[in-house]
């Protein structure tokens, strides 16, 4: 153990879209949306929202809580899917958005689970060396990357970033272990194909465009077994029980995965922080603005012992362990 969260932060962009609001829109009903993923609302990027202004916002906020200065950064990391432009990365302009002139930075693509890959790159910074402070951040601005006329998709995904600032702290607390996988194989129940090529022999002819593309219900049944595997392994190797574990906060993809899972798991709801209803669907964003509600609200105290699981395209998915 050694590597602990000193601050965390979150940015939701201004507009609220309710369920009512997207009947005008596709052909659904609010009644239906609720019922089949028990989100409500979410956010949705206006001007001047773009994935690395959120970002930024989120982490100023974590950089107030730890009491670093933007300028000890050392590396900045950004789980993120949907930043406004292929390159630079969304963590160049957050670094240059915050004047953090001593770090590097670089994005991490593992979709909605990205922050928890990322953060456990962070871990092993530390570990390498105890001086090290660094930003990690998960941003999505998915509003940009769905297929409006698709009602599939279009109802379930938010915009919204999330942050923390990770550094080395002695004592019995901070990072224990994760458990991740990967599964290529299964690409296509969950895809966003690239802008088309412009390299006509690799061009891909049935590229419809740079948006989300969902098999709803195969995911359903693989995240929930997925993860569930994940957190048993995990739980297994770090020899902690879910008894001791003081609160879950797992990525908020939609209320029937949550609460299969929890039930599966024979985890009591209360130890489970659940926003989707406000949110909806934030990929990569979801962890760390869900962690930083419950820390804001006084859910995480020191000593306590916190589950995370997540579960994206790729397929990836995997869970973590800390200890506050
Ligand atoms: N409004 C009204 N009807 C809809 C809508 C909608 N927005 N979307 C689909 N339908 C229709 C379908 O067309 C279908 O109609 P049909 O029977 O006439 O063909 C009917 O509703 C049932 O469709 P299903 O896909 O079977 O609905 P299901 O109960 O499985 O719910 C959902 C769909 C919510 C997408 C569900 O499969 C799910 O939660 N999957 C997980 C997807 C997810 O969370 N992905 C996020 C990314 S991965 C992650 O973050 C974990």
């Amino acid at each position: 153990m050694g590597t602990v969260i000193l601050g965390t932060g979150s940015c939701l962009p201004e507009k609220i879209v309710t369920n009512h609001d997207l009947e005008e829109i596709v052909d659904t009903s609010a009644e239906w949306i609720q019922s089949r993923t028990g989100i409500n609302a979410r956010r949705i990027s206006g001007k001047g929202e773009q994935t690395y202004n959120l970002a930024t916002e989120a982490s100023r906020k974590a950089l107030l809580m730890s009491g670093i200065d933007a300028k000890e950064l050392d590396i900045i990391v950004v789980a993120t899917i949907s930043s406004h432009m292929l390159m630079p990365s969304c963590a160049c302009f957050v670094q240059k958005e915050l004047g953090a002139t001593k770090a590097f930075a670089y994005d991490v693509n593992a979709a909605c689970s990205g922050f928890l890959y990322a953060l456990d790159l962070g871990d092993k910074y530390v570990r390498a060396d105890s001086e090290k402070k660094i930003l990690i951040v998960g941003a999505e601005v998915l509003s940009a990357r769905l297929n409006w006329a698709d009602r599939n998709t279009c109802i379930l995904f938010g915009d919204g970033a999330g942050a923390v600032i990770i550094g080395h702290q002695e004592g019995d607390c901070g990072y224990i272990g994760s458990n991740f996988f990967s599964d290529g194989n299964l690409w296509k129940l969950l895809y966003m194909h690239a802008p088309k090529s412009n390299n006509p022999e690799l061009c891909i002819e049935e590229n419809p465009g740079s948006h989300i593309i969902m098999e709803g219900r195969e995911i359903f049944k693989y995240a929930v077994k997925a993860m569930e595997d994940a957190v048993r392994g995990l739980l297994a190797k770090e020899q902690i029980s879910l008894d001791s574990v003081k609160l879950v906060i797992p990525h908020q993809a939609n209320i029937r995965i949550l609460n299969n899972l929890i039930e599966r798991l024979e985890i009591p709801k209360e130890k489970v922080f659940i926003n989707v209803a406000e949110y909806g669907n934030t990929s990569a964003a979801s962890i760390p603005i869900a962690l930083d509600e419950a820390k804001r609200e006084g859910r995480i105290s020191a000593g306590d012992t916190i589950l995370f699981c997540t579960f994206g395209g790729g397929l990836t998915w995997g869970a973590t362990l800390i200890k506050w």
